[in-house]
């Protein structure tokens, strides 16, 4: 399973690259492939029109769009913010549409305080079902993010490292039962 890591955090200070390393540490220990795509590194413009209509496409955006449609899996790393989900996650979903068709999602969300996050998974829940994505159930939310992930991303609070580990199990289920032969 080829799978990439959306860090959806361009804020100053952010957390989120560490949410992404501790996924992506996860899936290194599987032997399996895996990238980071830090939304802040592709700095992708503020959305005049879907890729597919654009005569010119930002060299970002063509970019962000390989990787996404080489992607068996993608995973998406969110901060929640007043209740929603960043703006650079929704600018970056809404330049493809059928790219998302059918492709296996996990979310995790990333919160500061001890009990936030619900929302923002709800609302990216909705998007991607919207889009016709299939969102695994083993996306988290990281409550704490200050104290319970390292730099290194490693999982201080170790039920991280648990659901870590179930997120990247669960969409190795999605991924096979999707490449299966369909009987008709
Ligand atoms: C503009 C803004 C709004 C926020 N709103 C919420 C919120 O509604 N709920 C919450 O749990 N945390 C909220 N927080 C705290 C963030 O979840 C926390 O800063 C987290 O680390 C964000 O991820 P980041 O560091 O990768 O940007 C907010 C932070 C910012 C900057």
């Amino acid at each position: 399973m080829n799978t990439i890591i959306v860090t959806g955090s361009t804020r100053r200070g952010r957390h989120s690259p560490k949410a992404a390393l501790l996924v992506y540490k996860s899936i290194l220990h599987n032997a399996d492939p895996a990238e980071i795509v830090d939304l802040l590194e592709y700095d992708l413009p503020l959305l005049e029109e879907r890729l597919k209509y654009l005569i010119e496409p930002p060299d970002a955006v063509v970019r962000f769009a390989e990787k996404v449609r080489s992607a068996d899996a993608v995973v998406v790393i969110s901060p929640e913010y007043n209740g929603g989900y960043s703006a650079v996650v929704k600018n970056a979903i809404d330049y493809l549409k059928e790219d998302w068709s059918g492709k296996p999602i996990g979310i995790v969300v990333v919160s500061a305080g001890p009990h936030g996050g619900k929302s923002c998974m709800d609302q990216l829940k909705q998007v991607f079902a919207r889009l016709g994505s299939t969102v695994t159930e083993g996306s988290f939310i990281i409550n704490n993010i200050g104290e319970s992930i390292t730099e290194e991303g490693e999982a201080v609070e170790s039920v991280y490292g648990d659901h870590a580990f179930k997120l990247l199990t669960d969409l190795k289920t999605v991924v096979s039962k999707e490449s299966e032969p369909q009987i008709r």
